[in-house]
């Protein structure tokens, strides 16, 4: 299967490329450093990275920019952080991949938990994943050739322990939990889904 990552190189990224290379041909975006550059926010370079890849059979998205800080500089400039870069740039992802992906492809999207369990700092995110996750729900019902859609919800990662006060009483999702999540949207029958990786 040949499987597109987007944010291959960050921290989601790297270990679903380390795991998925094993089994599938894998090829790498982000914004630098990886097999194709690309970014989520510019409907153009999008496209010019679905021209380069070719066909293809899936798409995990672990790219989501937001903006994490305190709410009293959460500005109309710092919310579109998360409207151009989380929401609009996985939107964009799909919308335009649909017209590149092989009959019976699938799309993985990235969300969280905070979208129904909010914690300070984070409202953009939370907003733009509860987005997300509700076109989810709505693109299953309308993409053609058995395209499914999933997005994969996690709360704090293992690999993230700069966030674990942040995420006070959650116990973070392993890499394996993550990865495993992955696995079910993207080799999974179910479209449609939130798939809480916990
Ligand atoms: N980490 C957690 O505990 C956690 C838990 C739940 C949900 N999430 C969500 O999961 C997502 C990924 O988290 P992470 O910790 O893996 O983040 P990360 O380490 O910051 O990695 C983000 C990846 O996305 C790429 N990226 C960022 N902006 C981009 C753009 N405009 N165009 C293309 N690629 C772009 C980055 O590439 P460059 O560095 O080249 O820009 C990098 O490869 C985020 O949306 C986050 O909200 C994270």
């Amino acid at each position: 299967m040949k499987i597109i990552i987007v944010g291959a190189t960050g921290t989601m990224g790297k270990h679903l490329t380390e795991a998925f290379r094993k089994e599938h041909e894998v090829v790498t975006a982000a914004t630098e450093g990886a097999d194709i550059d690309v970014d989520i926010t510019s409907t153009e370079s999008i496209d010019n990275m679905y021209k380069k890849v070719g066909a293809f059979d899936a798409l995990i998205s672990t790219a989501g920019p937001t903006y994490g800080g305190p709410w009293k500089k959460l500005t109309d400039t710092e919310f579109r952080k998360g409207v151009e870069g989380k929401m609009m740039g996985q939107i964009n992802l799909v919308l335009i991949g649909q017209h590149y992906i092989n009959s019976k492809g699938s799309f993985a999207l990235i969300t969280g938990a905070l979208t129904h369990d909010p914690q300070l700092n984070f409202a953009n995110a939370s907003a733009a994943n509860g987005a997300v996750d509700a076109f989810v729900r709505a693109a299953a019902i309308e993409l053609d050739n058995d395209i499914r859609i999933n997005a994969v919800s996690p709360t704090v990662i293992e690999n993230s322990p700069q966030y674990f006060p942040y995420f006070p009483g959650d116990i973070p999702v392993t890499m394996q939990q993550l990865e495993f999540g992955f696995r079910k949207a993207i080799f999974g029958a179910g479209t449609g889904q939130i798939i809480k990786p916990y």
